[in-house]
């Protein structure tokens, strides 16, 4: 065995251990190693070859106030030196004052959190605590939604062809369309529609036992990885009268859509609507150290004071992440990030919009806040899409991740390993006006390479 405090680790071996040792996700194993991120600041990060690139990607949508901001680096320092974890059985204060911060900063009468490491434990977290709460078994989900990468969160990852490779189950799952107002699912045109995918969720609940049988409906209030698709504005005030009208409980992924991504604190305050349960994680930490949380309303939370609760972790409540979290989110507040989200998102719209009239591969613009997508297509009156639903489980270059590899010659990363034909904008909430007129510009250019493929 080599000497574990000192594993070689130049370049070409850093590279090789990533060819031959890490798993990378949601890919064919590479055969060569991606660029090195070795420092990051704001909206920027630098790689080991000393080139700096734009992050139009937040990492996914979770860097949210940028990287490396000195105050949450220090919180972490400080907890570190009291206490990094202990057994969630006992209180810590970290805790303890999260679940009260999130219980100030969520909608209605959201109160009662479980604490996990991600979006994808979180949103295990709600489907428990929605059977266990209505001991119904089913739950209805959206086709082109991705709600995380276990068994149960990806089963209801419909539509994702992520999902297609893996073996599903924990829930009975019932797949009903979305909004997606660009590609209706019914044929019709909004408002002429009078929102026949809401009615019909109301169908759907009836056919398949009403109130007997379904749980819940779980949804991203604006769709992310599956193509920024923004709901019209009727459309949670109408679920949410269905939902009450059968007792089915409204889980709402926040996880990507939550702090101050589409320019409010979450985006069913869009709509003035409170789900029953709430998920997040990403822009609770913004990745400075990984967390996510399941709240619910308070007559669900209060039930489980007679009635066993039946989900659990070792890391749950975790003192470390939770300092990190209550140092960040007083941050959106005190930095004006939520203003400044819907301020430059819609400076970032308009912009991209520009891009639809420039470039014939451009189907359609669409977003709310900093989350801003652009559906790619081979023409633009047709809206044949640019790529098969299935490109990104199929090995090789296409014409997206084409111009995902342009925009990082080019010097930015935006959110293009998608599984759909959607290239996403979305660079952390400090992002000023300049900045976006660089990204643009490099979106610009890059998009050239996908207008060979459009007519
Ligand atoms: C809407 C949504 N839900 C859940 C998840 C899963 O979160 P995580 O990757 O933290 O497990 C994601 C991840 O991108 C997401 O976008």
């Amino acid at each position: 065995m080599i000497d574990l405090r000192n594993i070689p680790s130049a370049k070409e071996e850093l590279d090789r251990y990533e060819v031959e040792h890490n798993f990378h996700s949601w890919s064919y194993q590479p055969a060569q190693s991606p660029p090195r991120v070795v420092s990051a600041k704001g909206v920027r990060f630098t790689t080991e070859d000393g080139r700096e690139r734009l992050d139009f990607s937040s990492c996914f949508i979770s860097h949210n106030i940028g990287h490396q901001d000195q105050r949450v680096v220090d919180a972490i320092c400080q907890q570190a030196q009291s206490l990094t974890s202990f057994a969630p059985s006992m209180s810590t204060k970290p805790r303890a004052l999260l679940t009260k911060m999130l219980a100030e900063i969520t909608p209605g009468d959201l109160s009662r959190s479980f604490i996990s490491l991600g979006g994808t434990e979180a949103n295990e977290a709600a489907i428990k605590i929605c059977h266990q709460f209505t001991g119904r078994r089913k739950m209805i989900t959206r086709f082109r939604t991705y709600h995380g990468g276990t068994a149960t969160s990806m089963s209801l990852s419909v539509g994702d062809s992520r999902s297609w490779a893996q073996v599903l189950g924990g829930t009975d799952m019932v797949r009903v369309p979305q909004p997606y107002c660009y590609r209706c699912s019914f044929g019709l045109t909004y408002p002429a529609c009078e929102l026949q995918c809401v009615k019909y969720i109301d169908e759907v609940i009836e056919l398949e036992g009403g109130g007997e049988k379904v749980a819940g409906i779980i949804f991203e209030p604006v769709t992310g990885a599956n193509g920024i698709i923004v709901p019209p504005p009727e459309y949670f005030p109408e679920l949410r009268k269905i939902c009450d009208r059968w007792g089915v409980l409204m889980i709402a992924d926040e996880v990507m859509s939550g702090f101050g991504r589409t320019g409010r604190w979450f985006a069913m305050d869009h709509w003035n609507v409170v789900p029953d349960i709430m998920t997040m994680a990403k822009g609770m930490t913004c990745g400075y150290l990984p967390l996510g949380a399941t709240i619910v309303r308070k007559h669900i939370g209060d039930r489980f004071k007679e009635q066993f609760f039946s989900h659990g972790a070792t890391y749950a409540g975790h003192a470390l992440c939770c300092a990190t979290a209550l140092a960040l989110i007083p941050i959106y507040e005190e930095d004006n990030l939520i203003e400044n989200s819907e301020l430059m998102g819609r400076y970032l719209l308009d912009k991209a919009m520009e891009l639809k009239d420039k470039h014939p591969c451009v189907g359609d613009v669409r977003g709310l806040g900093l989350f801003v997508g652009l559906e790619l297509v081979k023409n633009q009156k047709t809206k044949e899409p640019l790529t098969p639903l299935d490109a990104k489980i199929r090995p090789g270059l296409n014409p997206k991740l084409e111009v995902a590899q342009k925009l990082g010659e080019l010097g930015m990363m935006a959110m293009a390993a998608n599984p759909v034909n959607v290239i996403a904008m979305a660079p952390p909430l400090i992002v000023t006006k300049d900045e976006i007129d660089e990204g643009v510009a490099i979106m610009d250019q890059a998009l050239n390479v996908a207008d060979v493929y459009a007519s």
